[in-house]
């Protein structure tokens, strides 16, 4: 994708993105991308779950986007505790787009009461417990009609589906519109009957997903590699 008025462009982006380690696909990457720049100049992003900033040099890409990113930084082998977050910082630095991201190191559910800016896009990739993310899809109310919110690990992980079953499926206010891999797109606005029926067409990979998740805690990757799952990374 050609850089416009001076603004880098999708591939451009995702050179800086694609070395940082993390869990966000090209194809979702894109999809993060396309969202912030669908923005107006000036627009609120705000990431939940950043580690290394993967996905936050994406967002903030776009050079007339602001970025809130929170993430507390939480310790263990996954996560990587403090000296994440410097890898985190530095990783942004050297993508050019420090100045343009706000860190708060709390958890999401913390900052979530007392909350009192408007957001234009939310993504969400905290942590991935039933509660959190039930919590994290009700930051949805500071966005606007038709805002969106990107949602990771949706269909991959037990509990952000059953946040998703349980929050999103009856919901009045957000509709499911798709998903690229495990990144579905929520958006705020009044849902119709097919876009209820497509998260419950979406379960069978959820079970697919599971089931690989089981194979690979069980040490079985060549058993998962036969259901087309390659290399011992959860499905994501
Ligand atoms: C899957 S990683 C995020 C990956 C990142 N979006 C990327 O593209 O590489 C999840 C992150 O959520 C953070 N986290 C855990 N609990 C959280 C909470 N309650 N609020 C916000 N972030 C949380 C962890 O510290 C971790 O960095």
């Amino acid at each position: 994708m050609a850089s416009d008025a001076g603004r880098p462009g999708f591939r451009e982006v995702w050179n800086n993105a694609e070395m940082i380690g993390g869990w966000l696909t090209r194809a979702q990457a894109e999809v993060l991308y396309d969202c912030a720049a669908a923005l107006p100049p000036g627009a609120h992003v705000v990431e939940i779950g950043s580690h290394r900033g993967r996905s936050t040099v994406v967002l903030a890409g776009r050079v007339d986007v602001r970025v809130t990113a929170i993430d507390p930084f939480v310790g263990g082998r996954l996560f990587g505790g403090p000296t994440t977050r410097d890898v985190f910082e530095s990783n942004l630095g050297a993508a050019g787009v420090r100045d343009r991201v706000r860190l708060i190191t709390r958890r999401s559910n913390e900052l979530r009461p007392a909350w009192g800016d408007s957001i234009d896009l939310l993504y969400v990739d905290g942590k991935h417990d039933y509660w959190t993310v039930s919590d994290d899809l009700a930051w949805a109310q500071f966005l606007p009609e038709g805002g969106r919110l990107l949602l990771h690990d949706c269909f991959s992980s037990i509990g952000v589906t059953l946040a998703v079953l349980r929050h999103i499926l009856p919901s009045r206010h957000l509709a499911y519109e798709g998903r690229a891999g495990s990144l579905a797109t929520l958006r705020v606005m009044r849902p119709t009957p097919s876009s209820r029926w497509a998260i419950v067409r979406q379960l069978p990979w959820w079970l697919r997903n599971v089931g690989i998740k089981i194979l690979l805690r069980l040490r079985l990757r060549r058993v998962a590699a036969l259901a087309g799952h390659l290399g011992p990374y959860d499905p994501f």
